[in-house]
């Protein structure tokens, strides 16, 4: 991950953050499209280039607007979805629905309607349940819905456990061992509605080697064998999720995603030739390796407090609304003083949020220069998961996002307002003037 100042200011994208920070407020998220567009020509390169019959999908759950599935559509990549509301943006983004994957673990049947109806390219389906609703509801539709299954390959990554998806222990998907798995393709080979085009997994996030792919990717392949045998099904599609990791501070080399995926292709490769049968497409779909670390979160320095014999907290005017992920699961961020980019590191420092929460920790031991009121910080690599998971606790406005590209910056979400805030909220008649009189 490269820095880049100019006279003791941070640039993103080749702009004065400081100068953004002034122009558009804080907290302000900053994204630069040269760089997710970096990052989607390395998978165009290193992966689909180098690899035959293979598909790349950008997680939306990452980070979604409008103009994001814009890119996604204009660099031809698919699109996963995980959410009525993200096929929707999809949707008014003219994001051709064949190219979407309709994820969930708990899709409820107005969305799976919904999906249907469009045309998604693929439902990935969870359970049973959901397989039985949603043959029934492509039946009414007159549809054939092609389907991938998600299994749980029961492969523990090596990542923060709530952030871990393929174990045994997980909510996600059918097992990769036992019946059910067999019962599910029955089900849909039985079905006139559905057509399965392969299988699904994904083991979790944030993983910093192709390990846990590689063990995933052989258990499925020493199943297909089986299921060949036992169900007489053959994938034509095998979707590896996605899970690579990003890069959170300076300090940290950028992974390249073909040290994740070759080793992943050399196995079904090897498994595949030796079967003396062709590969499926094999279909990834990261989110945060494309848009984390393309991402900034600026802040304002509210007030710089020294607690004799802990800490000294320096609380920025966001925190936790903006940015659960530190206290959701122990994220580490890095953080620079955007105007003070030349100026030498004190003693480490706190950078707390404004939220009423002692966890609302955005970064802890942070080496910054000596911090003051209206200082403007950086924090770096939050363009996965900030904006895209940000709540409105404490009546905080969600904050505006800026794109920039080629050295102009564009809003693409407008950031919110107290009146925003109250826009949903309806004072029932009995209540309205309740209280109103003199004491
Ligand atoms: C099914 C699925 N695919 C892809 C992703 C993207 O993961 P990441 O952003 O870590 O690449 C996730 C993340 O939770 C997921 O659940």
């Amino acid at each position: 991950m490269k820095i880049v100042s100019q006279n003791g200011r941070l640039t993103w994208g080749g702009l004065d953050v400081v100068r953004l920070a002034e122009e558009h407020g804080t907290p302000l998220y900053v994204m630069s499209e040269d760089m997710i567009v970096d990052r989607i020509r390395q998978i165009r390169d290193r992966f689909l280039d180098r690899h035959e019959r293979t598909r790349a999908a950008y997680a939306s759950k990452a980070f979604l607007t409008g103009a994001m599935a814009c890119i996604v559509r204009r660099e031809n990549l698919w699109l996963d979805v995980v959410s009525g509301g993200e096929l929707h943006t999809a949707l008014l983004s003219n994001f051709p629905m064949e190219r979407v994957l309709f994820h969930g673990s708990a899709k409820s049947k107005p969305e799976l309607t919904y999906a249907v109806k469009l045309g998604a390219g693929r439902v990935v389906v969870d359970n049973m349940t959901e397989m039985e609703r949603l043959s029934d509801i492509a039946q009414s539709e007159g549809v054939l819905q092609k389907i991938l299954i998600r299994v749980s390959p029961g492969v523990d990554s090596h990542t923060h456990k709530y952030i871990q998806t393929g174990g045994l222990d997980s909510k996600f998907g059918i097992p990769l061992r036992g019946n059910g798995l067999i019962e599910a393709i029955r089900f849909v080979m039985n079905s006139a509605s559905l057509e399965l085009e392969g299988f699904h997994f994904h083991i979790g996030s944030q993983l910093k080697d192709p390990e846990s792919h590689v063990l995933a990717a052989k258990a499925l392949v020493s199943r297909v064998g089986e299921l060949r045998t036992d169900a007489g099904y053959s994938p034509r599609e095998i979707n590896v999720g996605g899970g690579f990791a990003a890069a959170f501070s300076p300090s940290e080399e950028s992974a390249e995603i073909g040290t994740f995926l070759d080793p992943v292709m050399k196995t079904f490769d090897e498994y595949f030739e030796a079967e003396g049968i062709a590969r499926p497409i094999v279909c990834i779909e990261p989110g945060r390796w494309i848009v984390s670390e393309a991402g900034i979160t600026l802040y304002r320095v509210e007030n710089v407090k020294d607690m004799p014999g802990t800490a000294t907290y320096v609380a920025v005017d966001g925190g936790m609304a903006d940015n659960p992920r530190p206290s959701l699961y122990g994220a580490e961020y890095c953080a620079f003083v955007a105007n003070k980019m030349d100026e030498p590191a004190g003693a480490p420092v706190t950078i707390v949020g404004r939220c009423c929460e002692s966890g609302d920790v955005i970064v802890r031991d942070a080496r910054l220069p000596m911090c003051e009121r209206e200082d403007i910080i950086a924090v770096l690599s939050t363009g996965a998961y900030n904006y895209s998971m940000a709540s409105r606790y404490n009546m905080l406005p969600r904050p505006a996002v800026l794109l920039i590209s080629n050295g102009i910056a564009d809003t693409i979400v407008r950031g919110e307002t107290w009146d925003d805030l109250a826009r949903y909220d309806f004072i029932p008649e009995r209540l309205r003037a309740s209280g109103q009189g003199a004491f």
